[in-house]
C-alpha cells in the first residue's frame, strides 16, 4: 500500500463508483476493496432486496407509499465475507434470491420511488459516516456522497456489457437467451437514465473509465494510480 492508499483504510474515505449494468462495477469495486482493506458497499443489492421484500408480499409496486411504508419497516444488512457479499434481508440471508431475472427486471420499481430513495440513502450515508468504504451504484457519486474523496464513473460498450452479463449467468449454470438479455439491459439502462429521483449520471468530478478493453485488475490498477496522483 502506498501512503495514499494506507490513508484511505485509515481515515474516514468514501470512493464511488457509479456506471451502467454490467460496466463491470460490482468485481472492480469488490477488488478495490479488498486492496485497500476498506468495507465494500453494494447499493444495488439493498435496492433489490426491498424488491423480494415487496414481490413476497405481494405489495402493489406501482403504490410508492406502501413502498415507503414497506422500506420504513425493513432491515438490510450487508456483509463483507471472503465467500463473497451476504445480504441479509430482516435476518435472512437472501443473497442468491435477489439475483433472480423477476427481481432484477422489478427494482425500477423500487428505484424510481423518492421517498425509498431518500431512506436508501440515509442508510448508505451512515455506513460511510462509521468506516471508509468503496461504495458501488447509479447515484452514489452524485446523491449519496456528493463530496466523496474519489470518484468514478465506469462505463463499457453495450455489446460487451451484454457479453458479460451472459458469461456471467452461464457460469452460474443459467440458461440465457441472448435477444432478450439485450432486451432487458436496453430497457434497464433506459429507466436508470431517465429516471426523475437519482438517475444514472457523471458527477461533475468523477473520472470516466471505459473499461471494454480492460481486465479487472487492470481497471483496479488504473482507479488506484488516480488516488495514488
Ligand atoms: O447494481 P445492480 O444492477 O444490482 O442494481 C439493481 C438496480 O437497482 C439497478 O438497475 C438500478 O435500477 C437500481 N439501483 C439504483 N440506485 C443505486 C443502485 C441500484 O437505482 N444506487
Amino acid at each position: 500500500m502506498t501512503q495514499k492508499t494506507k490513508a484511505v483504510a485509515q481515515k474516514l474515505e468514501v470512493i464511488t463508483i457509479d456506471g451502467p449494468a454490467g460496466a463491470g462495477k460490482s468485481t472492480v469495486a469488490k477488488e478495490l476493496a479488498r486492496r485497500l482493506g476498506v468495507f465494500y458497499l453494494d447499493t444495488g443489492a439493498m435496492y433489490r432486496a426491498l424488491t423480494l421484500k415487496a414481490i413476497r408480499l405481494g405489495l402493489n409496486l406501482e403504490d410508492a407509499a406502501t413502498l415507503v411504508e414497506a422500506a420504513r419497516d425493513t432491515k438490510i444488512r450487508l456483509e463483507n465475507h471472503n465467500s463473497g457479499t451476504k445480504v441479509l434481508l430482516d435476518g435472512e440471508d437472501v443473497s442468491e434470491a435477489i439475483r433472480s431475472l423477476e427481481v432484477t427486471n422489478k427494482t425500477f420499481y423500487i428505484a424510481r420511488t423518492g421517498g425509498v430513495r431518500e431512506i436508501m440513502v440515509g442508510w448508505q450515508r451512515e455506513i460511510g459516516a462509521r468506516q471508509s468504504v468503496v461504495i458501488e451504484g447509479r447515484d452514489v457519486g452524485t446523491v449519496v456522497f456528493p463530496k466523496a474523496a474519489h470518484k468514478f464513473y465506469l462505463d463499457a460498450d453495450f455489446e460487451e456489457r451484454v457479453r458479460r452479463r451472459v458469461k456471467e449467468l452461464r457460469e452460474k449454470g443459467k440458461q440465457v437467451d441472448e435477444d432478450s438479455l439485450k432486451k432487458e439491459l436496453q430497457e434497464r439502462d433506459h429507466k436508470d437514465f431517465t429516471r426523475a429521483v437519482g438517475p444514472l449520471k457523471v458527477a461533475e468530478d468523477a473520472v470516466v473509465i471505459d473499461t471494454t478493453h480492460l481486465t479487472v485488475n487492470g481497471t483496479v490498477d488504473e482507479i488506484l494510480k488516480h488516488i495514488n496522483k
